[in-house]
């Protein structure tokens, strides 16, 4: 057995070696020394066409990075996240920063441009690419801004996983839009208010980031700072990859998966049922406030509202109550009776659900603001706080 164990992994090293070669030499090939016969098509993987890096400033030890990269999020060329400009042929500059490696070169003023806007024109077709991540200029920024004008200071890598994962919005964007307004009174000018998508660093910042909407006389968990040495992105996610590898998490915690971790020995969701994972407690809080958030809507706003998650703006209005958005000229109609009150309840469920790894990210701060935000529509609609039997 043991010798059977240590013919397959020589066998595995020598594969790896063979790789490591073809894989270095076909990079190198790119840029000098390339025999005649070695066309384009021959090089077994692809290096995106966009970007002002030069392959041969990137220092290539083997051909793992790259081909775990090509298959990654990042690099899917095809994603609505990177083609949703194609119409335009240039991406619109404030997009640009989180939706193409060129933006966000300019952005941080890493191709030679002022730092701290996008001066364009960026073209379309760009993806993540290496030059996002190894970029000699990544360790001189000390800083990056949050939507909600906190400076954060990062270093290395992480300035690139802040700057894009952070959200577009933040708490202070929904009270600048409550202005005085009456908590209860549906206002048609008010609109809802989308955090973005995969907003990772804005969870992971909790309170001190001021992603959610933050109740009066409230205190918020800040920055999650798990326990050494989870401390970066790139702890718990393959930087290429972007997977996050299982095994390393079981130095500290017993489960199965990512998804059955708990630690916190308090039920936070009612059922007092403590041994499935933290992640459960959050979901659960998410759905009885998305109930909420229609019993409201149809019962104390007055016009009932659907929600559909593969829509923008995902919320609709639904004025028979018949659980379908009501159509005008084929179109759903946007919702348009939010209050006050529903819209940071809302917003807040939305930033909570925009995250899908919110129960690795931040969990405490994902159950404070659910938790605030059922609180606050169970005035108005009459629900009793003690019989739910949430805690906080
Ligand atoms: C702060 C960074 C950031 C900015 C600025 C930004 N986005 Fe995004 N956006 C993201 C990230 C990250 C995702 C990836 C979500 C995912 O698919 O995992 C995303 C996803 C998207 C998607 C795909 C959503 C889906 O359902 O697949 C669209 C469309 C989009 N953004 C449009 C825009 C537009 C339009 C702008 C400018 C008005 C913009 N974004 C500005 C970070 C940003
Ligand atoms: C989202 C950021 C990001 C992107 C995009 C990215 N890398 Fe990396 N890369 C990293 C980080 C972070 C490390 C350091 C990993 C570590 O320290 O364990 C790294 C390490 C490497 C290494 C050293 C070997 C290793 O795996 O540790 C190589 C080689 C590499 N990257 C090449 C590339 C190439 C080529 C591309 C594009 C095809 C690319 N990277 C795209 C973040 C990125
Ligand atoms: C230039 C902006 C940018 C940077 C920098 C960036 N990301 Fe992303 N990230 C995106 C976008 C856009 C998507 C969505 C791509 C898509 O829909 O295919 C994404 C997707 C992801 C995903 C989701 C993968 C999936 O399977 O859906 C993870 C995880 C992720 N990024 C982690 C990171 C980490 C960790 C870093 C830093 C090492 C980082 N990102 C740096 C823009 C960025
Ligand atoms: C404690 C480990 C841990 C840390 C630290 C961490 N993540 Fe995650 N992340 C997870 C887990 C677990 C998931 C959910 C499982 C999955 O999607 O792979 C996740 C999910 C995500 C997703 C959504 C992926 C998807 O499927 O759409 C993104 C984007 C992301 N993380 C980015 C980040 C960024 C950016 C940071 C740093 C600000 C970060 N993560 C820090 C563990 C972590
Ligand atoms: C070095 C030890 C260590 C490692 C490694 C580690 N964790 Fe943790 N984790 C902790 C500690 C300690 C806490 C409690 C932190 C707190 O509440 O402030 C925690 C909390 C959590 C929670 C929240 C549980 C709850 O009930 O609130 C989740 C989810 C989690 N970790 C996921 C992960 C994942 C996923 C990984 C691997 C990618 C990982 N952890 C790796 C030590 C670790």
């Amino acid at each position: 057995m043991p010798r059977y164990l240590k013919t397959t992994s020589s066998l595995i090293a020598v594969a790896s070696l063979a790789m490591f070669l073809a894989g270095t030499h076909a990079v190198l090939g790119q840029d000098e020394a390339a025999s005649p016969d070695e066309t384009e098509d021959t090089v077994p993987f692809a290096l995106p066409k966009s970007g002002p890096f030069n392959p041969a400033d990137i220092e290539i030890k083997n051909d793992q990075s790259i081909s775990d990269w090509f298959r990654s999020a990042h690099a899917d060329a095809a994603a609505e996240a990177f083609r949703h400009w194609d119409e335009e042929e240039e991406i619109t500059a404030v997009c640009a920063t989180c939706h193409s490696g060129e933006g966000f070169r300019d952005y941080h003023g890493l191709d030679g441009t002022a730092a701290g806007s996008v001066e364009g024109p960026i073209n379309t077709g760009g993806v993540v690419d290496c030059g996002t991540c190894h970029n000699a200029g990544l360790a001189e920024i000390e800083e990056v801004a949050f939507p909600s004008g906190l400076m954060h200071p990062v270093q290395g890598v992480e300035a690139s996983c802040m700057t894009c994962h952070q959200g577009r919005t933040a708490g202070s964007t929904v009270v600048k839009a409550m202005a005085d307004l009456d908590l209860d009174t549906p206002n048609s000018e008010l609109r809802f208010i989308n955090p973005h998508y995969a907003t990772a660093a804005a969870t992971w910042l909790g309170g001190y980031g001021g992603s959610g909407y933050h109740y009066d006389g409230k205190d918020y968990s800040g920055r999650f700072f798990h326990a050494r040495p989870v401390s970066s992105c790139v702890s718990c996610h393959e930087p290429h990859t972007l997977e996050v590898a299982f095994e390393p998490c079981l130095t500290c915690h017993q489960a199965n998966e990512p998804e059955d971790i708990r630690i916190a020995r308090q039920s936070y969701d009612g059922s007092g049922d403590t041994n499935k994972g933290i992640k459960s407690d959050i979901q659960t809080n998410a759905a009885t406030l998305l109930d909420m958030i229609k019993d409201y809507a149809a019962d104390v706003a007055g016009t009932p509202i659907v929600y559909d998650g593969t829509r923008y703006p995902y919320f609709f209005t639904d004025a028979n109550g018949d659980g379908v958005a009501d159509q005008s000229d084929g179109q759903p109609v946007a919702y348009n009776a939010w209050t006050p009150r529903s819209l940071r309840a809302t917003y807040n469920w939305k930033l909570v659900t925009a995250d899908p790894g919110n129960y690795a990210h931040n969990p405490p701060y994902m159950l404070e603001l659910l938790y605030d935000s059922i609180e606050d529509l169970s005035g108005p609609l009459g629900t009793d706080m003690q019989a739910l039997g949430l805690l906080r």
